[in-house]
């Protein structure tokens, strides 16, 4: 039997809200807590180069205060793995950063810049963290994700969540599907995220060798109406479902 899908909330949007006023509230690291007694199985933050909305100290509690795994994502520059290596998360995912976009746009190049991740990854490995490569479906950037000495990719899930018809959905999603196969067959381990919301979650939870889905903007807007607890439980609601024909 298949492990269950783990899910692994991320809290960026609720500091969001904070710095939005500069007030010392919402605490992310309050709604992590949360997010951790609805069943959560980790907790996400994005330590952003232009700090957004996680500040440092942020990590520095979250790292604290997590009972479950902390998921450091950062941009593969040598501030951010010097704050990893002294955090020492359970796990940190690389992605790309550009200062201007609204959030993380497509993966990582890996294939482009093999040489420098290789001593990334090989420098947090050595640190004791689980390092994870956020790249697209792309056999190219699986491969060199396993090239580069990254146990762990997250496929990025928002063209799928992007999609404004059917047929570019299940285009995006037969990519998605060959991307777990090529990763698998590699020994990478298999998450995603991105975009992911209740009502699109079902196709990419009910993949067999799917881990973990980080999901995070969608929770957080879910929790205005349900609580922190209720927008987590709904969200492993409808994985769950999602995989129920996995079970047994
Ligand atoms: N995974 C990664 C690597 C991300 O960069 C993000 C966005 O910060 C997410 C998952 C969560 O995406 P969303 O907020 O759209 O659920």
């Amino acid at each position: 039997m298949r492990p269950m899908l783990r899910l692994g909330v991320n809290v960026d949007h609720v500091a969001t809200i904070r710095q939005a006023r500069g007030t010392d509230y919402p605490d992310p690291v309050m709604a992590a807590l949360e997010a951790e007694r609805a069943g959560a199985a980790g907790i996400t933050a994005h330590l952003r180069e232009d700090r957004r909305h996680i500040q440092d100290h942020d990590i520095d509690r979250l790292a604290a205060g997590v009972t479950s795994k902390l998921n450091l994502e950062i941009a593969a520059t040598p501030e951010m793995v010097e704050i990893a290596r002294r955090v020492r998360p359970a796990d940190c995912c690389l992605v790309p950063e550009r200062r201007e976009e609204l959030t993380t746009e497509g993966g990582l190049s890996v294939d482009g810049n093999r040489e420098r991740l290789t001593d990334i990854v090989a420098g947090l490995r050595d640190a004791g963290i689980q390092v994870s490569l956020f790249i697209d479906p792309a056999p190219r950037e699986i491969e060199a994700a396993a090239d580069v000495g990254a146990p762990v990719i997250e496929l990025h899930t928002g063209t799928y969540a992007d999609a404004t018809d059917d047929s570019a959905r299940a285009r995006e999603m037969q990519r998605i599907t060959e991307g777990v196969l090529l990763a698998e067959q590699a020994g990478l381990v298999v998450n995603a995220g991105h975009g992911l919301t209740v009502g699109n979650v079902g196709p990419i939870a009910a993949i067999p060798q799917m881990v973990e889905l980080n999901i995070g903007h969608s929770i957080v807007a879910r929790a205005l109406f349900l609580g922190m607890h209720g927008a987590v439980k709904e969200m492993l609601n409808a994985c769950n479902a999602a995989r129920e024909h996995l079970q047994g």
